[in-house]
């Protein structure tokens, strides 16, 4: 055993412990009833940033969830990771599926995790991911092996849209001056697949509203001589993509990257049982646009989905009428070069564009961003795989995925600087659903796998 696998062996119970408290706390940002949570959160992160060895810690207040700033400066000369994280987490409904409390953590061994996971809501996505490098910086400052100089930066929106953080990085250029960011939110392959996020999909999320006449009608009065906005909404949605499952807006598809047939049969390497993942969801076929794989639907090719669909009568029983309005929550997953407030504008005039007389649209944009690819070949990507090869044994897959983490767009535009995307969740874990949980071996490989990081890029840096 190296002395960092010694140190987590002899500290991986508190480690565990620290994580299930911080767990406990419902910081969920989509809903306000939870703020106390959230500032809660806030501090037992400042907490342990300052326990984990952190010079300065300090709670950024903004117009809405405080940033929780800290810093290890050790000498001027030497390079500088920024730690990005996120400790919201999202809404835990529906709660009737979870088969324990989200937020009441409990350890349980699965098929995937036979060491054990963490049940809990943020489990994953982000707390436990973030906090490995708060147990990462706590070996290496308590060891003396700190080799580089270190800021976090944990904010408190990434699951709404992360808006004020994009106003605290275009406010604090010099303070957040950095040669690499180092992200843990994304996942990997497999426990005996280690594999390097080399890309990101933008988004795009607009909510529409359709109304028809200006009061709920009688079904039988006015059935079949008024526009019904529910009948048109599912229309106009399911015009939305042709019979190849292509995307029919006009304009949509201008700025698609093509990838090479070298560049697709490079990715089709990447180990894949389409067998396991109909089993894993319990579906007997995949579904798509022609002509790509699932792993190239889910990554490298844009998407619309209808993500919410409501209007009319919904409780019990029934109830004969046409709902004067409709609505839908829809999002488009973008690749790099589509710009998400351009996709918004096509989506906009495009939907606006098929609804029939007697119909109006109404369409409010949420929030959205850019997508993101990184090279292999920068010095970060090649400290990160140097890392993981030594705590895996395997050289990781590079793999583009198809989650969004918006601000790291921004990121790059505002500070100049690489994002490197050491995720150790799987796309088992059950981030956003019931009975999300995290890896007790992928939390303990994380810790063990960023020291290295910080190691190899400071070494990679001189
Ligand atoms: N950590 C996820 C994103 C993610 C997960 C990327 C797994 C790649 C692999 C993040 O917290 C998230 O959920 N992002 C949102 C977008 C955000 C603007 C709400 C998403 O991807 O839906
Ligand atoms: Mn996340
Ligand atoms: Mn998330």
């Amino acid at each position: 055993m190296n002395n960092i696998q010694l140190y987590i062996n002899q500290h991986k119970d508190r480690f565990l412990s620290e994580l299930i408290e911080l767990l406990k706390i419902p910081s969920i940002s989509a809903d306000s009833a939870y703020n106390n949570d959230i500032l809660k959160a806030a501090k037992a992160v400042k907490t342990s940033l300052q326990n984990a060895g952190c010079d300065t810690v300090e709670i950024c207040e903004t117009k809405g969830n405080p940033i929780v700033y800290g810093e290890k400066i050790i000498d001027k000369n030497l390079p500088t990771i920024l730690v990005y994280g996120h400790y919201d987490v999202q809404p835990a409904d529906p709660l009737d599926l979870w088969d324990s409390s989200p937020f009441e953590p409990i350890i349980k061994k699965t098929k995937l995790h036979p060491d054990g996971a963490i049940f809990a809501r943020g489990a994953c996505d982000d707390k436990g991911q973030m906090y490995m490098h708060i147990k990462a910086l706590e070996f290496m400052t308590s060891t003396n092996q700190l080799p580089c100089n270190v800021k976090f930066m944990i904010e408190g929106e990434e699951e709404v849209g992360s808006s004020n953080l994009s106003i605290f990085v275009k406010e604090n250029h010099s303070k957040l001056q950095n040669d690499v960011i180092l992200i843990s939110d994304t996942g990997m392959i497999a426990n005996d697949t280690p594999s390097i996020t080399t890309g990101l999909r933008g988004l795009s999320y607009v909510e529409v509203e359709i109304t028809g006449p200006n009061r709920d009608l009688h079904s039988g009065l006015y059935g079949g001589a008024v526009a019904n906005p529910i009948n048109i909404l599912t229309k106009m949605i399911s015009s939305l993509h042709d019979e190849n499952n292509r995307i029919t807006i006009p304009g949509f598809y201008d700025k698609v990257e093509n990838l090479s047939e070298k560049k697709r049969n490079e990715m089709a390497k990447a180990p894949f049982s389409l067998e396991e993942y109909k089993a894993a969801l319990d579906i007997d076929a995949v579904y798509g646009e022609t002509g790509y794989t699932t792993n190239e639907r889910n990554s490298i090719r844009p998407t619309l989905d209808v993500n919410g669909i409501w209007g009319g009568y919904t409780g019990e029983g029934a109830k004969t009428v046409i709902a004067s309005k409709a609505y839908a929550k829809i999002s488009m997953r973008l690749v790099p070069n589509q710009d998400w407030i351009e996709i918004t504008e096509l989506f906009t005039a495009h939907f606006k564009s098929i609804a029939p007389k007697g119909i109006t649209v109404k369409i409010t944009p949420h929030h959205g961003g850019q997508g993101y690819v990184t090279p292999t070949n920068s010095i970060g990507y090649q400290a990160a795989s140097k890392a993981y090869e030594e705590t895996f044994g395997k050289v990781p897959i590079p793999q583009r995925s198809g989650g969004s983490i918006p601000i790291v767009a921004l990121f790059e535009e505002e500070l100049k600087s690489k994002t490197i995307l050491m995720g150790f969740g799987l796309d088992s874990d059950a981030i956003h659903s019931p009975n999300e949980h995290f890896g007790i071996f992928n939390f303990l490989k994380g810790i063990e796998t960023i020291p290295l990081f910080f190691k190899y890029f400071t070494e990679f840096s001189k």
